[in-house]
């Protein structure tokens, strides 16, 4: 059917009296009933639907306003229409309930099997939170690269200075102050990626065998560089939608248990959530009281699928009690292993510790990186970044809804590209890995998020692959290898 059926002139009503926006109208609403626009794809652009329905602009514009009064559409500034997000068919994931002991991290040997098998192309890569080459490639970068090494490759080939290169810093300052962190270019230090930001932070402020912590489930990453430097953990619970009980990290404190704590600014993995301010208030102050430095990790803030980039608790942070840890490595070149540290106070011990973990940052890189972010075609990229994955999860998650066991539960994440999927008991995803590996597909078993072997009825389901039909049948196998467990 196309609208031709339907109209002669734009304003004048139907034969049917209904007008021709309104025609316009029922025709999108149909194509989203079908499925064939999915909740939280992109619908087509005004000029686009004007153009194929031989329509006026203004009458499209008509039809997308009363499409998005009826709750079918969603506009998003500067980024067009979408199709909004039907209620969520499948509960959040149950609050966490970990002891609050300090105990030895366990790092799950699934975890190692997990690193060799998810970049391996054999599998449907549900495994790693690693994004596609193909959804990061910025050909931009790509030519910026080539002529700095051209150009400059003799020059650069040398170390950087201890902070890393100012460009770079100064660029990270300048896209900083747009969400609220006031900071100088010489508060901040370039690191070999996220990973390297948050073992300096620990050893600025721990020594091994204290106790520091953390979010249950956490970023698995993150417990290897505990256990690496002879910390124990304390597992905070949280909840899918708030994140770390505040109450509960009030005991902990009040224990005296730990010497820091270490959090995700937003959208956190594996579970998705970000806390709301008043949450982060609360946790700031009584960081501060307890005299306990929070170390926050914010590789995921600009994968924001809202308007806003959350903020940061550093720019929350009125006691200077907040070391920042963040990188590109989820939004553009995880391969340049780039990202910076802002110690605030503890900058002098952070640098001794740079020294002698890496000495320095390669500087190519940086510089070329630093040349693309003033180029303004990093906000481009990111605009485009954040609709695949905004629409990857949602299609991921309708196929959950469809294909794996009753009982299941999902994380909603308002930004990120993960999914913390929890199955009905006694599903074991550890079961499951050897399995799904068999069928060809890969994906992070729960207990790897855990130092005590917590969530092996869970798992995280990685949409940096994006949307396409082997990911489709891939979720299609696992929901059917969960549905025979429970038999
Ligand atoms: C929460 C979190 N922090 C840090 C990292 C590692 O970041 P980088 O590659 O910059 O070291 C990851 C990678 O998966 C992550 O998910």
């Amino acid at each position: 059917m196309t609208l031709e059926t339907h109209a002669a002139a734009d304003a004048d009503p139907q034969p049917a009296g209904r007008f021709r926006y309104e025609a316009l109208a029922d025709f999108i609403a149909g194509l989203v009933k079908a499925g064939t626009l999915p909740a939280g794809s992109r619908a087509p652009s005004l000029r686009e639907i004007s153009t194929q329905h031989r329509t006026s602009l203004s009458t499209a514009v008509q039809a997308y306003r009363l499409l998005e009064d009826r709750g079918v559409l969603e506009a998003r500034p500067q980024s067009g229409y979408y199709v909004a997000r039907a209620a969520a068919a499948l509960p959040l994931p149950a609050p966490t309930r970990p002891p609050l002991r300090p105990a030895k991290v366990a790092v799950s040997g699934l975890m190692l099997q997990l690193l060799e098998n998810a970049s391996n192309e054999a599998y449907v890569p549900l495994g790693c939170a690693i994004p596609s080459p193909r959804i990061l490639a910025s050909p931009k970068l790509d030519r910026i690269l080539a002529r700095t090494a051209r150009t400059k490759g003799a020059q650069l080939n040398n170390y950087s200075p201890p902070r890393g290169e100012p460009a770079l810093r100064s660029e990270i300052a300048r896209r900083a102050m747009r969400f609220g962190q006031a900071l100088p270019p010489d508060g901040i230090a370039i690191t070999c990626g996220c990973t390297e930001a948050l073992a300096l932070a620990l050893d600025a402020v721990t020594e091994p065998g204290d106790a520091v912590a953390i979010e249950s489930p956490t970023y698995f990453g993150l417990l290897q560089v505990l256990r690496m430097r002879g910390l124990r953990a304390v597992e905070l619970p949280t909840d899918a939608a708030t994140g770390v009980v505040v109450d509960a990290l009030r005991d902990v404190l009040a224990a005296g248990r730990v010497r820091a704590c270490v959090l995700a600014s937003s959208f956190q993995n594996p579970m998705g959530f970000t806390m709301p301010r008043a949450n982060r208030l609360a946790v700031l102050r009584l960081l501060a009281k307890h005299r306990v430095p929070l170390i926050e990790d914010d590789v995921y803030g600009d994968i924001h699928f809202g308007e806003e980039r959350p903020v940061p608790f550093s720019a929350l942070d009125r006691h200077d009690n907040t070391i920042y840890c963040g990188s590109f490595s989820k939004t553009l070149a995880p391969g340049y292993r780039i990202g910076w540290i802002v110690p605030g106070r503890h900058m002098a011990r952070v640098l001794e510790s740079k020294f002698a973990s890496t000495l320095a940052t390669p500087v190519l890189t940086q510089v070329a990186l630093a040349e693309f972010l003033s180029s303004g075609e990093y906000d481009r990229h990111l605009r485009r970044l954040r609709r695949e994955f905004a629409d990857t999860l949602e299609r991921m998650s309708r196929v959950i809804e469809q294909a794996f066991p009753p009982g299941t539960k999902i994380s909603r994440p308002a930004g990120n590209f993960v999914l913390w999927v929890e199955l009905p008991r006694p599903v074991d995803t550890r079961a499951l890995f050897g399995q799904a590996l068999k069928k060809g597909v890969c994906f992070a078993p729960g207990v790897v998020f855990s130092a005590s072997g917590r969530y092996a009825h869970c798992m995280r389901l990685s949409g940096g692959h994006g949307w396409d039909a082997g990911v489709e049948k891939g979720l299609r196998a696992l929901g059917a290898l969960a549905t025979r467990a429970l038999r």
